[in-house]
């Protein structure tokens, strides 16, 4: 740890997945910068509002970010956009919209923050899936799509920002159930997990942590599906 409180800047922080990371990196000692959009985070040293899904608001959350705090830690990208679409039902707004938000935008926020995150020696957390990003999924093309090119995203600039920033990804199984999400398939899905559970927020923070805190770990995607990935045909 660096003499000052490392800074680290979560996206989706008000919510869920990213809530949970936000919380776990203020514990281990992060002044958190939390993003949100509708849902005000409290308790962080900053809550930075800024839509991700627009062309100009990576940058806008960036400039932001820059006017609250002068060094960059560790960049995590958790705000993102889940949507079942079979094939009939996809078109231009439903696939461009799934890859404006899950891709375009850290990559974007990533390009505003490198000079912070070189400066700081710092480190890139992307919040994938193992859906798209490790496996196929039906009725999730667009979805899946944008999670693979994020994948792929991570590891472009694990190797254009080495050796100075690190850029990594988790790629969660379940660990929150969608709302409203019929009792009936979280067991049937269940069943198909080794570990025989979904997983937990803490879960993907911990993986998180790990990352922020791995110095020769780049370019990496670490599962955290309790085995899920490997146990034959998806689904979500
Ligand atoms: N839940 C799971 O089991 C699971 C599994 C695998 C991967 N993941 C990934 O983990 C991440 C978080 O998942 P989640 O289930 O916690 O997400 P979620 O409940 O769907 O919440 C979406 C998050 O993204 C933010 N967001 C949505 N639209 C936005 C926009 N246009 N601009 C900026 N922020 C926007 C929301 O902010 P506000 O609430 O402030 O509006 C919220 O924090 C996602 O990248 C997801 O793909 C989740």
């Amino acid at each position: 740890m660096p003499a000052r409180p490392p800074v680290a800047l979560v996206t989706g922080a008000g919510v869920r997945v990213g809530a949970a990371i936000a919380r776990a990196l203020s514990a281990a000692g992060y002044r958190v910068a939390a993003h949100h959009l509708h849902h005000r985070p409290r308790g962080f040293a900053a809550a930075l509002p800024a839509d991700l899904s627009l062309p100009g608001g990576p940058d806008a959350l960036a400039a932001a970010f820059r006017a609250r705090f002068d060094r960059l830690d560790l960049l995590v990208h958790s705000a993102g956009a889940f949507e079942e679409r079979p094939l009939r039902r996809i078109d231009a707004r439903a696939f461009d919209a799934q890859l404006d938000l899950n891709a375009r935008a850290p990559l974007l926020l990533t390009r505003a923050l490198a000079p912070l995150l070189s400066r700081a020696r710092g480190a890139v957390v992307n919040v994938a899936d193992i859906g798209g990003g490790l496996v196929a999924w039906p009725r999730y093309a667009a979805y899946c799509a944008s999670k693979a090119a994020l994948v792929r995203i991570t590891e472009c600039l694990a190797l254009e920002l080495a050796p100075r920033v690190r850029v990594n990804a988790v790629a969660p199984g379940t660990v929150l159930w969608p709302e409203g999400y019929p009792a009936t398939r979280r067991r049937a899905l269940a069943r198909r997990i080794p570990l025989r559970r979904a997983g937990t927020p803490a879960d993907v923070a911990a993986a998180v942590l790990y990352l922020a805190g791995a110095p020769y770990v780049t370019g990496v995607v670490l599962p955290v599906d309790g085995g899920r990935r490997l146990s034959g045909r998806g689904g979500d």
